[in-house]
């Protein structure tokens, strides 16, 4: 069945006078202009031998590869889709040298478990790399060095617990960042640096409890962030005042405390423009299922001021009030002063009281936010996406980059052997149009 499938598409492009790929592996469907070699869904072990040299598209999804190797591919590649896979070992070597690569997809091998972390070095024209649900709990030191212009990397859905300092500190061009799904419970000063472009940043469904006042520093240009379904019991309004073209915000399915923590986030959204989700509170008793959105400043009583909007009134305040009322936050120093940051929040009994106790609490609040916190977000992978109003649309493609070329209609989907049968049968009807044509030719001769 396949092999005549082939059979008919090789004669094809020899009768339209295409290139011929002889060594088109068994079972895959080559095609030239860009050269494409497409063998996904066919429950392929490893990677099929004889892929063209030549070939720059290369689609391999939905098989159940389990290793990865150098000399399995060639350094012409341009896009790889190896993604809904076995992978549970590349080599380290095996994309080295791949200057022209742009999109590479490993997304969905849930045994991948651990990367080297050399394996993307020198990959200096990446503009998609997709590493979603592959069972990671780690990144090593480094593994994304010199991607600099990786724009989209999709990292959700793992069990990232971790991220070093200066993860993502040669990422000057990304502009989706996606760790929803993974198990992080802080974020550090120099969690994000260097992401001066960053646009999206997805950290739901994580745990996150601890957030540095400066974790945001270096996103000047973000304009979506996603916080809901995490542990937060408080964020100061300083963090998310490191932030100019905010727009979006959703910090909804966390235990918020609305005492006098609250204060700070309270009056920073107070100011903010943008579009924000509700935030529900959990404490103290008598505040339970408010939005702290909706709360007034006489809910703050005997609440110290706080410091983020104007140094100046903020210290006279402090000056007056100094007489008879216990200062709880003094004023930081006027500029941020890089290594002495103050927390955002303080971090929680970490063994304890956490994750799924929080979320039972306020059902109330989660049905308040069906919408913010849609199920699509645990499921999605791949297809993934955030509009910026905050919903989730499916999309039958992932994210396109925007330089990266498309398959041929026919190629782009797994499982759509149908349609490419159905092309081939177009193609024998052309071709069996053009022998009748040729043989009537050849009779009124
Ligand atoms: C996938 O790989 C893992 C580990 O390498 C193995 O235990 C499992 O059986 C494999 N699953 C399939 C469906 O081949
Ligand atoms: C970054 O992305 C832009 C498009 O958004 C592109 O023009 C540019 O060449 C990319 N690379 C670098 C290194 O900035
Ligand atoms: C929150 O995230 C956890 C996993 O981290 C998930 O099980 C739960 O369903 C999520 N809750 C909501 C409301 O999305
Ligand atoms: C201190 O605050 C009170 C009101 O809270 C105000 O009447 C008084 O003038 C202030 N004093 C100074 C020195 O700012
Ligand atoms: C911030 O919290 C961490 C614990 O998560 C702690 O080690 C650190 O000393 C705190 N820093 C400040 C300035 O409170
Ligand atoms: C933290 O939680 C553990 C386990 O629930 C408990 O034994 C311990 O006393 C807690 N510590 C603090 C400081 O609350």
């Amino acid at each position: 069945m396949f092999e005549r499938k082939g059979i008919y598409t090789r004669f094809l492009l020899v009768l339209c006078g295409l290139e011929l790929s002889w060594s088109c592996p068994r079972h895959c469907i080559c095609y030239t202009a860009p050269s494409t070699v497409s063998c996904q869904a066919h429950n392929f072990l490893s990677v099929p031998e004889g892929i063209p040299a030549n070939s720059e598209r290369i689609f391999l999804q939905n098989n159940k590869i389990h290793r990865l190797l150098r000399g399995h591919f060639s350094s012409t590649t341009v896009t790889l889709w190896i993604y809904s896979n076995n992978i549970s070992y590349i080599d380290p070597s095996t994309f080295h040298g791949f200057t022209l690569l742009e999109e590479l997809d490993l997304g969905d091998n849930r045994h991948l478990r651990s990367l080297a972390s050399d394996t993307f070095h020198g990959l200096s024209r990446l503009n998609a790399l997709h590493l979603y649900r592959c069972g990671l709990s780690a990144l090593p030191n480094n593994i994304f060095q010199g991607l600099r212009n990786l724009q989209y990397l999709y990292l959700q859905e793992n069990h990232l617990k971790f991220l070093q300092d200066d993860t993502f500190m040669d990422l000057h061009n990304l502009s989706h960042l996606f760790l929803h799904g993974n198990r992080l419970w802080s974020l550090h000063q120099n969690t994000f640096r260097g992401l001066r472009a960053l646009d999206r940043l997805l950290l739901h469904q994580n745990q996150i409890q601890w957030v540095d006042r400066l974790a945001f520093h270096d996103l000047r240009r973000l304009t979506t962030l996603y916080l809901f379904n995490n542990s937060l019991v408080e964020l100061s309004g300083q963090c998310l005042d490191t932030l100019p073209a905010l727009e979006y915000l959703r910090l909804n399915d966390n235990p918020w405390s609305c005492d006098c923590k609250a204060l700070s986030l309270w009056e920073w959204l107070k100011r903010f423009k943008g579009s924000t989700s509700t935030v529900g509170c959990q404490a103290p008793a008598p505040m339970l299922g408010q939005d702290l959105k909706q709360l007034k400043q006489e809910d703050f009583p005997h609440c110290s001021p706080t410091v983020p909007n104007s140094e100046s009134r903020a210290q006279s305040k402090t000056n007056n009030l100094s007489g008879t009322t216990r200062i709880v936050h003094p004023p930081p120093p006027p500029a941020a002063r890089p290594g002495r940051s103050r927390n955002c929040t303080k971090p929680r009994n970490r063994s304890g009281g956490k994750g799924k106790g929080d979320n039972e609490v306020h059902s109330k609040e989660l049905m308040a936010d069906k919408e913010d916190s849609s199920p699509d977000f645990g499921d999605g992978g791949k297809y993934d996406h955030t509009s910026p109003d905050g919903t989730v649309t499916r999309r039958k493609h992932k994210c396109t980059p925007r330089t990266t070329v498309r398959p041929p209609s026919g190629v782009q989907q797994a499982n759509n052997r149908a349609a490419l049968m159905h092309r081939s049968s177009l193609y024998l009807g052309l071709l069996l149009g053009a022998l009748v044509i040729s043989d009537m030719a050849h009779i009124l001769r």
